[in-house]
């Protein structure tokens, strides 16, 4: 039986009450709190960081999952670690030295991962794989909430899957970007075990709603012996 967990992305949260969304989709049933933290130059739009992460740190007992979309990466990973974050994820293209990147992000004491873009081949994996606690496949193009999911994506999580299969490690393969109760299923089968939702889940008035459909899906993908 393979262990789901539902991530909601605080993007589409409303920001004005943070702290109370946080705490309202954790009651909901969340298992992670996705943190996309973006700089107007990896990728073309500007949201939030440390500051905010430690804001929301007394509100949640669940694992702060920081998505790093920027560049450089390294000099604000030990501010993430002090605000709160338990992992950090950067995109390989956005660091210069991916493995000193993994291991800065371990020795702050977070759990590291890279994060794939639609059009970033897998091969950045090769030979860091015994850095790695979570591999990341985009299903949009990084930047924006409410975008549509890129099918290409199944494809790469069932080669990420086959990898992390290999390296016998434990590691989490998690999917960001147009994930919908009427999806998730299909990112489950190909391998995902961690799933971010943004506005699927806070464009909705019932956070729980959205949460048990979502379960109800990957428990059909568990029944079938994925
Ligand atoms: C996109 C972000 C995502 C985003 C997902 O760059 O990394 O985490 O919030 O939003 P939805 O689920 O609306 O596609
Ligand atoms: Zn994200």
């Amino acid at each position: 039986m393979t262990t789901y967990q539902i991530a909601p992305s605080i993007l589409s949260a409303d920001f004005a009450r943070l702290g109370e969304e946080v705490r309202n989709v954790v009651a909901a049933g969340a298992d992670i709190i996705h943190f996309d933290v973006m700089d107007n130059h990896y990728v073309p739009n500007l949201t939030i960081g440390p500051l905010v992460c430690q804001a929301i740190r007394p509100h949640v007992q669940v694992p702060i999952d920081v998505h790093l979309m920027v560049r450089p990466v390294d000099r604000i990973i030990p501010d993430f670690a002090k605000a709160g974050a338990n992992i950090i994820t950067f995109h390989p293209e956005a660091s210069d030295h991916i493995d000193r990147t993994l291991q800065l992000i371990r020795d702050s004491g977070c759990k590291a991962g890279l994060v794939f873009n639609p059009g970033t081949p897998m091969h950045y994996l090769n030979h860091v794989m015994d850095k790695i606690d979570m591999i990341l496949i985009m299903s949009v193009n990084p930047g924006f909430g409410g975008q549509s999911f890129i099918a290409e994506a199944l494809k790469k999580l069932a080669i990420a899957r086959r990898m992390i299969n290999e390296s016998g490690r434990d590691i989490l393969l998690e999917v960001d970007g147009g994930i919908k109760v009427d999806n998730i299923g299909a990112a489950a089968e190909a391998g995902a075990d961690t799933f971010v939702a943004g506005s699927a889940i806070f464009g909705q008035p019932d956070y729980k709603a959205v949460i048990d459909a979502m379960r109800a899906e990957l428990a059909k993908v568990d029944r079938a012996g994925y």
